[in-house]
């Protein structure tokens, strides 16, 4: 079996945001590993319209080009790590819109997350997790969350993330979770008989 495949999703997209900075620093833990490939996604290159197809491509082939394409990005991996703030204690909404623009290029995968703010995300990952089992994808029980003072400390006074040591245990933990998961799947993907028994 090959490599799985990774893609690590920046879900906001304001000017100013803050998202890179844990994207790139979880895509380095990840690079230093010899059990996946990672890329980041970023969804400034998907300016996708509110959904306005008559179905989810679940059921009617898509046609607004960005999305087409952003579907055919997504079903190039094997497994995520969405990366996501909070806004108002929910899922930021360009992130929401851009999972609504696929679905089978969801299912039967991996998902973690890197959740940052006041409580490191936690209430947008609990919400993400949720929203993944409708994607029918596998959450990790482990996600990390960058919060309180180590949150406040990287967004506003330039901290670096990898001088925060416990969030780099953290960090190991969920690839670790992911990797197994990703595997799983993929290996039962990729077994035709186990592959349509679910459908
Ligand atoms: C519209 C909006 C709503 C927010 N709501 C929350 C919130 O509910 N909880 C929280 O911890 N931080 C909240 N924040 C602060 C964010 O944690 C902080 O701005 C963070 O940098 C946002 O991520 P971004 O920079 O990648 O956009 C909010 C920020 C915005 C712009």
């Amino acid at each position: 079996m090959t490599i799985p495949r990774i893609a690590i999703v920046i879900s906001t997209t304001r000017a100013t945001r803050f998202g890179d900075k844990p994207a790139k620093w979880i895509s380095d833990i990840a690079a230093k590993r010899t059990d996946l490939v990672s890329e980041i996604i970023d969804l400034r290159d998907f300016p996708m319209p509110f959904f306005d197809e008559v179905a989810s491509n679940a059921w009617v082939p898509t046609t607004n080009e960005v999305a087409q394409r952003w579907q055919k990005k997504v079903a190039e991996f094997d497994g995520f790590i969405f990366v996501t703030a909070e806004y108002n204690r929910g899922v930021p909404a360009v992130l929401k819109n851009a999972i609504d623009y696929a679905y089978p290029e969801w299912n039967r995968k991996a998902a973690a997350y890197v959740g940052y703010g006041a409580v490191g995300g936690a209430r947008s990952v609990e919400q993400l997790r949720l929203i993944s089992v409708e994607l029918q994808m596998a959450p990790t029980r482990t996600g990390v969350h960058i919060q309180g003072a180590d949150f406040m400390a990287a967004w506003k006074e330039g901290k670096d993330l990898k001088d925060i040591p416990h969030l780099q245990q953290n960090a190991t933990d969920m690839l670790d979770q992911l990797v197994w998961w990703t595997n799983a799947l993929k290996a039962a993907r990729e077994r035709p008989a186990l592959a349509t028994a679910a459908e």
